[in-house]
């Protein structure tokens, strides 16, 4: 048995970060394009779990003496790029994403990591064995889920044949893996088409046309504004996980502290919808039981600058959502309803942090360019002035 030097160690990581990230926003990149609610949640959290891991990852890489940013990645050969730019494109529907990402690219990356434990020497690398390890056991816990979701998705496997199995099996083994870089690919850009809306079960009804959008009477004194409010504050939810990871999918530039806050409140909105879709059932709804509309979602996700997205979603969207959910736990318990004051009182603490990160990434950003702050900040007042439809008001938005 052979030790694996320090030079070893750090080639592995940066490989490992490379497929890390890819995983982290190609997830994020798919979120709206599928209609399973349960997995969108689930996307929010690995999202964030992946990213904890590359920062794990790079964490230790300094202290192996990789101390920049190009020296904290490094990039497998073209086939393996091209391998997977194909599933960008062409892993559909839900299941083979789940399959092809969940199942086999974790497997793949489970067995390296298990052949690197068994070169790794302790107590001198004792810090990768653990960063290892526990990356190690939270992929084993997601493929396992993963396997159960397509399991329940695809119960006689018509979609994810045997047959197909073998082929998503095989065009991983001939990509050759991100172990090598004897000819090193480049990044490919993940394309987004213009979005209407994201996309929801088929019995979810869409209110195309925001002018009819005025059926609502929502207050939080009553069983029936609750469950409206609720609802629409899950669907909001959903929409800030597809939101993030479209952009986190379309900028992979970021940097990279910016990238895990963005990840990390995309976990904090999937634990939101969990907790409200479980309150509402107590109050006798469920998701898909009032109509939805997408004005808010057409006006941020679509802006080429992203902090002109920022802008309008975190800095106002979400500061207003923070007003209202403040007036309503005091009506909550007013009104006696202390379990929905409890659960929106966790909420509101992290849309707060929602506010500050969308404020500091514009901020930092723009640090060099007055101007353009300037531009990103006048964003949500000329969309709100000027083309939000009569029928909308702010409070429908949040
Ligand atoms: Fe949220
Ligand atoms: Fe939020």
């Amino acid at each position: 048995m052979k030790y694996l030097s320090k030079e070893e160690v750090i080639d592995r990581f940066k490989r490992y970060r490379f497929v890390k990230n890819q995983i982290f926003e190609m997830m994020g990149g798919w979120v709206l394009s599928f209609p399973e609610i349960e997995i969108k949640i689930q996307f929010g959290r690995q999202m964030y779990s992946d990213a904890l891991h590359s920062d794990l990852l790079k964490q230790r890489l300094h202290y192996l003496g990789a101390r920049t940013d190009n020296r904290q990645i490094a990039y497998p050969d073209k086939k393996f790029f091209a391998y997977l730019e194909d599933l960008w494109h062409n892993a559909s529907p839900t299941v083979v994403k789940l399959y092809t990402v969940d199942v086999l690219l974790r497997s793949l990356i489970v067995d390296t990591i298990r052949e690197q434990l068994d070169r790794t020497s302790v107590p001198e690398d004792k810090a990768s064995e653990e960063i290892l390890r526990r990356i190690v056991s939270d992929d084993y816990a997601r493929i396992s889920w993963a396997n159960s979701a397509i399991m329940e998705l695809d119960p006689g496997r018509e979609i994810l044949t045997d047959k197909l199995r073998e082929t998503l099996k095989d065009n991983l083994a001939k990509s050759g893996g991100f172990m090598s870089s004897e000819d090193p690919g480049v990044p490919f850009k993940r394309e987004f088409a213009y979005s209407k809306a994201p996309t929801r079960p088929k019995n979810w009804k869409i209110i195309e046309n925001a002018d009819e959008y005025t059926e609502k009477n929502n207050t939080y004194d009553n069983v029936e504004g609750k469950k409206r409010l609720l609802h629409d504050l899950v669907d909001g939810e959903l929409c800030s996980i597809e939101r993030l990871g479209k952009m986190l999918a379309e900028f992979p530039d970021f940097p990279w502290e910016m990238k895990m806050q963005l990840t990390k409140q995309a976990w904090d909105e999937s634990r939101h919808a969990e907790s409200q879709i479980r309150r509402l059932k107590e109050l006798g709804g469920k998701v898909g039981d009032y109509p939805v509309n997408y004005w808010g979602w057409e006006v941020d996700v679509n802006r080429p600058d992203p902090l002109e997205r920022l802008a309008i979603s975190n800095m106002t969207f979400e500061s207003e959502a923070c007003k209202h959910m403040s007036s309503w736990i005091e009506t909550a318990r007013t009104t006696g309803d202390e379990e929905s004051a409890r659960l929106i009182e966790f909420i509101l603490m992290d849309e707060v942090t929602h506010v500050q990160i969308g404020k500091r990434w514009v901020d930092e950003l723009t640090k060099n360019d007055p101007e353009h702050l300037k531009r990103v900040l006048a964003y949500p007042e000329t969309v709100l002035a000027e083309s939000r439809p009569k029928g909308i008001k702010m409070e429908d938005l949040v």
